[in-house]
């Protein structure tokens, strides 16, 4: 390892730069070179946990050889995994127990839902942020409260509505989940959706419609029109991509289209689209 500067301002210009960049977690005492680490083990199965959801284990500091597996074989195991829950209680307790998908080991928290489970209407974002992952449940920062004055604008809150996200666990600094993480991820919010049985799924930016609906297009393209989301179980869904509310931070002239695509949710609602 590179030595330290010695000098307190020269440090801490270090560490700012570090965390500029989003490198704003130490996953470790000590650098770990994983290039020259043995080849991971296939991951062995965990048993699906009984009725009653186990309490998270308390997760380990370093990455587990599970977490470095094939990413399909990972997936796999995730689908298996997600199959056998019957509840949603079920299905958070079994994705708290579950070492598949590395994030787990740097969050602090599982942010698995928000919201109401019973409403007619499930939202489902991108991945937590720093607030979510503090708190353990999703859009609970900036976005999360621009989230909640759209929701009003319709006549909605969180007592009705039921908010997920496609990845439960908080990518260091903030980073966009990898196409793998999202992969071993993805059986977990399908069977979400699938138990929680909405009649309306609102996807919030391009990643939640690209995944969800299997759509190519940009959120800019898709968002407004209305999609079909099909379950395992062969139920169809009415869904609507729309802006993330934190790219509508970014870009507050934006916020016209996401009321519009909230407009509509409100008309489809009240049955009139
Ligand atoms: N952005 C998301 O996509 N999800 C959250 O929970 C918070 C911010």
């Amino acid at each position: 390892m590179q030595d330290l500067p010695s000098d307190r301002d020269a440090l801490q210009a270090l560490l700012d730069f570090h965390v500029e960049a989003g490198v704003d977690l130490a996953l470790d005492e000590t650098p770990h070179n994983r290039f020259a680490e043995p080849k991971a083990e296939p991951v062995k199965q965990a048993p699906a946990p009984k009725a009653s959801p186990a309490p998270p284990a308390p997760a380990p500091r370093t990455l587990p050889r599970a977490a470095a597996s094939a990413p399909e074989e990972v997936a796999s195991l995730a689908r298996e995994q997600a199959r056998h829950a019957r509840s949603l209680e079920e299905l958070e307790a079994i994705l708290a127990g579950f070492d598949g998908c590395a994030l787990k080991f740097s969050a602090k928290n599982l942010a698995f839902a928000d919201g109401n489970p019973e409403g007619r209407v499930m939202l489902v974002g991108e991945a937590p942020g720093a607030d979510e992952d503090r708190i353990g449940k999703p859009f609970m920062g900036r976005s999360g409260q621009l989230l909640d004055r759209m929701l009003a604008t319709i006549g909605l809150d969180r007592s009705q509505v039921y908010v997920a996200n496609i990845v439960p666990w908080r990518p260091p600094g903030n980073r966009t989940p990898t196409p793998q993480e999202i992969a071993i991820c993805k059986p977990f919010i399908a069977r979400q959706i699938e138990l929680a049985s909405p009649e309306f799924l609102l996807c919030l930016g391009g990643p939640a419609a690209q995944n969800l609906l299997g759509v190519k297009d940009g959120i800019l393209r898709t968002r407004g029109r209305w999609f079909t989301y099909r379950t395992e179980d062969g139920r169809e869904i009415r869904a609507l991509p729309t802006l993330h509310p934190a790219y509508l931070l970014r870009q507050p002239l934006q916020k016209r289209l996401g009321w519009r695509d909230f407009q509509a949710l409100r008309r489809a609602l009240d049955g009139r689209e």
